[in-house]
């Protein structure tokens, strides 16, 4: 009776976790319920398809929070626990098993699903995504298999995820195909000119790369994967097949208690939901911008950020998203580390050696920096970042030459003063 109901978050990633510990250091005092369906504490997931695929180590190795930091902040954990339904008149959640959970206040931060194919065959074994920790166990198998039978392993999606898979099967000495469905490479986060790159690092490793491949059929023996046809009638042989084709954002338990959805929960600049008691965070969420679109980011900076402004909104702060989104992605010995989004560039400058490759692509429109995508050249990476968190710009010019320090553009901004008057 008397106790006052906990914050409960459900979803224990990236977004979960920072929504509990910021709640904490802004000073939240009262209950904490983290619930996770996933029977692991909260991990992280990049390496799963990196570092990790080649060489997987104890799944500790991948820890984000363990559970005795989590104790250390009154933060409490409930793995292996599905939340089936969501009663906002009552704040209640229905659990599967048929417990029923109070909530004070409700963080929703249920990530991604990958996309699943819909064609015949799709179901046949051998047929893999990537997600969570056992699907990169069962795809790192798979891919030493293909090594060890010589079968090629088949990528289908040259997105981040299929192309990091490619390149660590290509380190494990696996046969490799990508087929992707577009004419070119992470075409949904990419320029042309980071794409075009990009091909040509997976070609000079061994790939054998389909651009505008239209999959029609996964072929089966005896209830296993044994190839891949396109509908031009091309077919390439498969000892497995791992399927990259994007996430939908896993908005179904907030779409079904009639919450704002659209190609996920859709929330405003401070991680509210269209309830007010309720916020949302991280891959689950759209976010609708002041000027009426809609942004959806799938990355660990955005989970970060929106878990912070969620945290501040269930203490009954305004904390809008402020910095500038930034993603990365490691192939071969390339790191990619993206900053901004390049989306309606009117002009890209290059400094560095496109052919290595070991440059920076500097997107502007009308003559302002919009994003930076750096190929293994960190220091640009971190020096952009600052210029578009400061909403500051290079020109095109000074952007292309590599003698000119992207930092005096900052040092320029803010000039020494004489003393902190
Ligand atoms: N056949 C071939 N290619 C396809 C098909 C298809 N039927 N459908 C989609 N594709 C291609 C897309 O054109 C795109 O290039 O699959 C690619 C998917 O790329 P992403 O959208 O980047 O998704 P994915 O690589 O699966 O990554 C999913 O994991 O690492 C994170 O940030 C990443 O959030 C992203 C998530």
């Amino acid at each position: 009776m008397g106790s006052q109901a906990p914050i409960v978050i459900v979803g224990a990633g990236q977004a979960g976790v920072q929504i509990a510990e910021s709640l904490r250091q802004q000073g939240y005092d009262g209950g904490l319920l983290l619930v996770g369906e996933e029977p692991h504490p909260p991990y992280q997931r990049p390496p799963l398809s990196k570092k990790w695929l080649t060489e997987p180590g104890a799944s500790q190795a991948l820890s984000l929070r363990g559970p005795e930091a989590l104790s250390r902040r009154r933060i409490e954990l409930r793995l292996d626990t599905r939340v089936l339904a969501i009663d906002r008149a009552g704040s209640r959640l229905q659990l599967a098993g048929g417990e029923e959970l109070r909530y004070g206040q409700l963080a929703l931060a249920t990530g991604a699903r990958p996309r699943t194919l819909s064609l015949p065959g799709a179901q046949l074994e051998g047929v893999l995504a990537l997600r969570t920790i056992g699907d990169s166990l069962r795809i790192g198998a798979a891919i030493r298999r293909c090594a060890a039978e010589q079968r090629p392993l088949v990528v289908i999606g040259g997105g981040f995820i299929g192309l990091e898979v490619a390149a660590g099967a290509r380190k494990l000495g696996a046969e490799v195909t990508v087929l992707e469905g577009l004419p070119r490479l992470m075409s949904r986060v990419a320029a042309p000119i980071v794409s075009e790159a990009f091909e040509r690092v997976h070609r000079a490793h061994g790939v054998n790369l389909v651009l505008g491949a239209q999959v029609a059929e996964l072929v089966g023996h005896e209830g296993r994967v044994q190839a891949v046809r396109c509908a031009d009638g091309r077919e390439f042989p498969a000892g497995a097949v791992v399927v990259g084709i994007g996430v939908a954002a896993d908005d179904a338990l907030a779409a079904a208690a009639g919450l704002a959805c659209e190609r996920g929960i859709v929330v405003d600049e401070c991680a509210r939901s269209s309830d007010p008691a309720i916020v949302a965070a991280g891959d689950c969420s759209a976010r609708r911008l002041a000027d009426g679109r809609l942004l959806r980011l799938e990355s660990v900076h955005n989970a970060v950020e929106q878990g912070q402004s969620a945290a501040a909104a269930l203490m009954g702060h305004e904390r809008p998203f402020r910095s500038t989104p930034w993603f990365w992605s490691d192939q071969y010995d390339v790191k990619l580390q993206m900053v901004g989004l390049s989306h309606g560039f009117d002009q890209v400058v290059t400094r560095g050696d496109l052919e290595r490759p070991a440059f920076s692509a500097f997107y502007f429109r009308a003559g302002r920096l919009l994003a930076v995508d750096s190929l293994s050249r960190v220091q640009d990476h971190m020096k952009s970042k600052r210029l578009l968190d400061a909403g500051l710009s290079p020109t095109p010019a000074q952007a292309a030459d590599a003698n000119f320090d992207l930092q005096s553009v900052l040092q320029q901004a803010r000039p020494a003063t004489a003393d902190g008057a």
